[in-house]
């Protein structure tokens, strides 16, 4: 008998079909996420999760769940899931890492050229029919040549953003909690510094930290008074690390010259203020989004399920 999983919302069906040749799975749902109490419900009879970002995989899950061997998360992020709960009970967990990172970063660049050049706003500018003609002052935007870029977590997506920033002879400056090699440093052309100096100093932030306790409202009313006041933040990792609210604040008083943001502190939800701002551009956690990288993180969320299953230690295994 194939063991019993579920994959609490529809996924690709080249994941599907792949893991329809090994285990029994339901899906939780099409078309919406489910409840926790719905994930409560259905885990009972289960060894494996299929879990997305979206579902909260805490203690009640957990302890409503005693078959589950191992919870297969589609992301490269984990802060959904009680990880130290799910070790304590034996279970695995594994994440997709890897895969992601060069359309992240892609995605961050995206964003920080929609935010210095204006692109949202001059499209629907357009699209409204306002152009009447070349004008010399026409939606100023700002350079990015030549800048200061603060990267803030040189991981994976943080160095691949770093790499990029090459064409456009920025100067790169870090912080992370743990500082790279000097060959790495060389690598990317990237200096550490505190987190202090590459707020005060840079000239475009981005943040590529994973969500901790540590690195909850790492950028908030204090850091967002330090910043330059033509300086722009982008967010693409996850939305507690800067404190929302403030950052609406210090938007309406053009503060700083802008943001860019894929990540919100309660996803779906976004800050009421920010919806109205002309100086940020907001997009619903698209991050990862190509068709490529997200069946690549849907089909190595498979197979770690799959591994996992069968007694192996699958690849992604965060280390218990
Ligand atoms: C992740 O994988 O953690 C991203 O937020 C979604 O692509």
């Amino acid at each position: 008998m194939k063991p019993k999983i579920l994959i609490t919302r529809n996924i690709l069906p080249e994941a599907l079909q792949y893991l329809k040749e090994h285990v029994d799975y339901e899906i939780g749902a099409t078309g919406r996420n489910l409840t926790k109490k719905e994930i409560i419900e259905k885990i009972k009879d289960k060894e494996g999760l299929y879990s997305l970002l979206v579902d909260t995989i805490d203690k009640d899950v957990i302890n409503a769940a005693p078959l589950l061997k191992i919870i297969a998360n589609c992301a490269v992020g984990y802060n959904n899931i009680n990880i130290d709960y799910a070790h304590k009970k034996g279970i695995m967990v594994t994440n997709t890492p890897g895969v992601l990172t060069e359309t992240t970063a892609d995605l961050t660049w995206a964003l920080i050229f929609a935010v210095a050049r204006r692109i949202p706003q001059a499209d629907k500018f357009t699209r409204e029919k306002k152009y009447k003609g070349w004008e010399l002052d026409l939606f100023l935007g700002k350079e990015i040549t030549g800048k200061q870029l603060g990267i803030i977590g040189m991981g994976r997506i943080g160095k691949a953003v770093a790499l990029r920033s090459k064409a456009f002879k920025m100067k790169v400056v870090y912080s992370d909690p743990v500082r790279l090699s000097p060959e790495e440093e060389n690598e990317y052309q990237a200096s550490f510094v505190t987190l202090e100096k590459l707020i005060s100093s840079s000239d475009i932030i981005t943040m590529h930290t994973a969500l901790t306790s540590e690195t909850f409202h790492l950028i908030s009313k204090k850091e967002l008074k330090l910043m330059k006041k033509d300086a722009i933040l982008v967010n693409v990792s996850r939305g507690e690390v800067v404190d929302e609210k403030a950052l609406a604040d210090a938007l309406e008083k053009n503060q700083i010259w802008g943001a860019g943001l894929d990540v919100y502190e309660n996803e779906p939800e976004i800050e009421s203020k920010l919806i109205n701002l002309d100086n940020v551009v907001l997009l619903p956690h698209i991050g990862s989004a190509t068709y490529e990288t997200r069946l690549k993180m849907a089909m190595t969320a498979a197979e770690n399920l799959v591994q996992g299953l069968k007694g192996k230690r699958p690849k992604n295994l965060i280390a218990f």
